[in-house]
């Protein structure tokens, strides 16, 4: 079996690829990538000389660049992560968010169409389109109820936007065309590898740093937390057993309020940096909230636990721990994707603050 990983450089992506490159040696895997800012093939340095695997450069949204890689690799699947993932940057350019989510998107279906057309409406799973989701689709939650499967779409920011946007292409492909799809949306990840522009990634950082941890409004959002290597696991597990056509959801049931949440990290790093308790925590600073910022997501993952047989194998406070230990084990990884253009956006962002 021949898969295209798309975004495979990335957070996420990074970590699936290696799952898939040395879980299944028989299989044939490319990560197709552009390397964006959020794109680093260091996250890949163990892996990137098997046999198994091999990297191809290049943009989803460039249609004439996919429909030619489509049909000289002939590819069987296809599992979808390439997008910009970043809220706050969909808030300053929400038309790159069209352009990489939406357009990237039905680029890649329109080739995966394209080549195997005549493998389409048979019964056999012989080819798939996996794509990769995120529960911010759903919208935002008050203080009750969860995000199923069957919940309504209502998404609130450019980026949520642009993905539901993408899923309704999805979708829409596998009915009108038989495109053999599935999609998954999950919940918020954390791990080795996270960009440290989003919570967690930065937050250590400036913790080391001693700079200042920037809370959105007064800290209450809630976020539902899972360790990026049970997404990959799930990954697995859905390409592999998910049924055409069909959406699982993604969690560990795992929510934390942001400021709790924080303060778990203050205090581990308090411990780990050898600094008196609470040092951390005196970084905390208010600052202006978010644009329209989602109260709070929750996953009810209910249906991939029974179905399809998934849970997480880590609780969150060693999953914490291990992405702690990570980052302070891999300072020249952080140092490196720290400069440059991130570190000029990163600036500005931060003076508005
Ligand atoms: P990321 O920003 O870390 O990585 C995105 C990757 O896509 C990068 O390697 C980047 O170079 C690549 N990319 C961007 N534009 C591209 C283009 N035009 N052509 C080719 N490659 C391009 O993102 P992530 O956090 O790893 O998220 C991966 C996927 O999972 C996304 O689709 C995201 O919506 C989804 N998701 C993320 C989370 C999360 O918490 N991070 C949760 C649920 C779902
Ligand atoms: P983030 O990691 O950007 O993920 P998402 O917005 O996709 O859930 O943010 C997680 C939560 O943390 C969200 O409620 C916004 C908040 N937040 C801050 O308070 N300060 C920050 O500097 C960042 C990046 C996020």
């Amino acid at each position: 079996m021949k898969i295209i990983i798309t975004g495979g450089a990335g957070f996420i992506g990074s970590h699936v690829v290696r799952l898939f490159v040395k879980k299944y040696p028989t299989y044939e895997i490319i990560n197709l990538d552009k390397l964006t800012y959020a794109g680093n093939l260091n996250n890949l340095t163990d892996i990137n000389k098997e046999k198994n695997y091999r990297f191809v450069k290049g943009d989803i949204t460039d249609a004439h660049f996919i429909q030619n890689l489509f049909e000289n690799e002939k590819p069987d699947a296809i599992i979808h992560l390439a997008a910009e993932s970043h809220v706050d940057r969909s808030i300053t350019n929400p038309l790159e968010f069209v352009q990489t989510n939406v357009m990237g998107t039905v680029n890649l279906l329109n080739a995966a169409k394209n080549i195997w057309k005549d493998r389409l409406g048979t019964l056999e799973r012989n080819c798939l389109f996996y794509h990769v989701s995120t529960d911010e689709v759903y919208g935002s939650l008050d203080e009750g109820g969860f995000f199923y499967e069957t919940t309504a779409y209502s998404p609130q920011s450019p980026y949520s936007a642009s993905k539901a946007s993408s899923d309704h292409f999805v979708r829409a492909y596998h009915n009108t065309y038989k495109l053999p799809t599935v999609v998954s949306n999950c919940s918020n990840n954390y791990g080795p590898n996270h960009f440290p522009e989003k919570l967690i990634p930065l937050f250590i950082n400036n913790i080391q740093q001693k700079k200042p941890l920037p809370v959105y409004g007064k800290g209450e959002n809630v976020r539902d937390w899972l360790y990026v290597l049970d997404h990959a696991r799930a990954i697995d597990v859905v390409f592999h057993q998910g049924k055409i056509g069909d959406t699982y959801n993604i969690g560990g049931f795992n929510e934390w309020k942001n400021i709790d949440l924080i303060k778990v990290i203050c205090r581990i790093m308090d411990k780990k940096l050898g600094r008196v308790e609470g040092e951390s925590e005196q970084l905390i600073t208010y600052v202006t909230d978010r644009a329209g910022h989602d109260l709070r997501y929750a996953i009810d993952a209910t249906k991939i636990m029974e179905e399809l047989g998934w849970k997480p194998s880590l609780q969150f406070e060693e999953g914490i721990e291990k992405t702690i230990d990570w980052y302070l084990e891999n300072k020249t990884w952080l140092e490196n994707v720290t400069s440059g253009e991130y570190q000029n956006y990163y600036q500005e962002m931060y003076e508005k603050k």
